[in-house]
């Protein structure tokens, strides 16, 4: 039996040495520790040997015992370190890889435009103002003297919201805000949104306005001509051709409209300026009398010019686009090329 045991030893010694993962380990340990294992099937034969062999072989038999679980026991260890280097090693991280820049985002080529407007004219000493969006029937139109017939208060052309209350149709209504509350001289700028039943290529339902108000005891036409032009040059360039069409509007008188040469098509014409050479960026006059008497200002004693010009017609020409719609599909292939 002793030679048994040794046998069994060294046979253990062998098969614990080759095994390679845990499922070989619970069969190994299975086969030499189970209840029906070798050392188990040896042990049993304890019966048949002499009192004075029993006890030296059942010691024997012990340090076997003790010495394969032992084995065991280190492949285990053994085995689990494996396993662990192995993990570490597949999910290792590479530190000197390039780290992912984060996407930013980008001004709309509307905001970009508004601002360099603003910008220009805030260098003029203009100030800015603000207005509702939701106007009342008086700021609207009543108070710029826009009649009752007028056709603009056609539900063709407005969106109301209940009888008085719309969403304003231009940024006209500012002026009347701010005269109620200021006193002359006066000389703002109010850019915001304006809402309109419009739509194909150079019109949509809301687009962007910029007002000026410029209210004094001595201002001329020629002042007005001269801070627009100025203004279109610095946006447009030095060379810009711009034209005034006299023009009418219920709050000015005189009234002009101030066009400028079509970039797009370089004057020849195009289906963006409808074939005139010529677009139309914005509306402007001397401000109407009545319109100073709605405010409680004295006619006799203030004069003042205004405008109001489109913000997307000025973005189409400066970045030659020809749709309008463009602007407000948010495809970013189209406004990644503004950022
Ligand atoms: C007005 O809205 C007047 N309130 C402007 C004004 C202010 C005149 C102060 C005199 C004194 P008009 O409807 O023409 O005028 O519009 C002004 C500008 O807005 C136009 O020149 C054009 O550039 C732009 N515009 C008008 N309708 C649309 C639209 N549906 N889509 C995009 N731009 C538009
Ligand atoms: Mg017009």
């Amino acid at each position: 039996m002793r030679k048994a045991l040794e046998d069994l030893k060294n046979q253990a010694i062998e098969e614990i040495k080759k095994i390679s993962n845990f499922s070989q380990l619970k069969d190994v340990k299975a086969k030499f520790l189970g209840r029906k294992g070798e050392l188990t099937r040896i042990l049993k034969g304890l019966g048949s040997l002499s009192k004075e062999e029993r006890p030296i072989i059942g010691r024997i038999a012990n340090e076997v015992k003790t010495f394969i679980e032992q084995l065991i026991e280190d492949k285990e260890r053994e085995l689990k370190e494996k396993e662990k280097r192995e993990k570490l090693e597949a999910e290792r991280l590479d530190v000197t890889l390039p780290g992912r820049r984060p996407l930013i985002g980008g001004f709309h080529p509307i905001s970009l435009v508004a601002t360099e407007i603003i910008e220009v004219f805030k260098g003029m000493g203009f100030h800015i103002a603000e207005g509702p969006e939701i106007e009342t029937d008086y700021y609207n139109f009543e108070a710029l003297n826009i009649p009752k017939d007028h056709p603009a208060r056609d539900m063709q052309d407005t969106f109301y919201i209940k009888e008085n209350v719309l969403l304003r149709t231009h940024t006209s209504p500012v002026q009347i805000r701010v005269m109620e509350k200021y006193k002359p001289p006066i000389r703002i700028i109010a850019p915001g949104k304006v809402y309109r039943r419009d739509f194909d290529i150079s019109h949509t339902p809301m687009f962007h306005q910029i007002e000026g108000l410029l209210v004094d005891k001595r201002v001329t036409f020629s002042e007005l001509k001269g801070t627009l032009e100025e203004f279109a040059q610095r946006i447009f360039g030095e060379a810009t051709k711009v034209r005034f069409r006299p023009s009418y509007f219920p709050f000015t008188e005189p009234s002009a409209e101030m066009d400028i040469g079509c970039v797009i098509c370089k004057g020849s014409g195009c289906r963006v300026c409808k074939g005139t050479g010529w677009l139309e960026i914005l509306g402007c006059g001397m401000v109407d009398p009545e319109v100073f008497k709605a405010v409680g200002y004295d006619p006799e004693e203030i004069v003042g010019y205004a405008f109001g010009l489109g913000v997307e017609r000025i973005a189409m020409l400066k970045y030659g686009i020809d749709d309008i719609r463009l602007f407000f599909e948010n495809d970013l292939r189209f406004l990644t090329q503004f950022s």
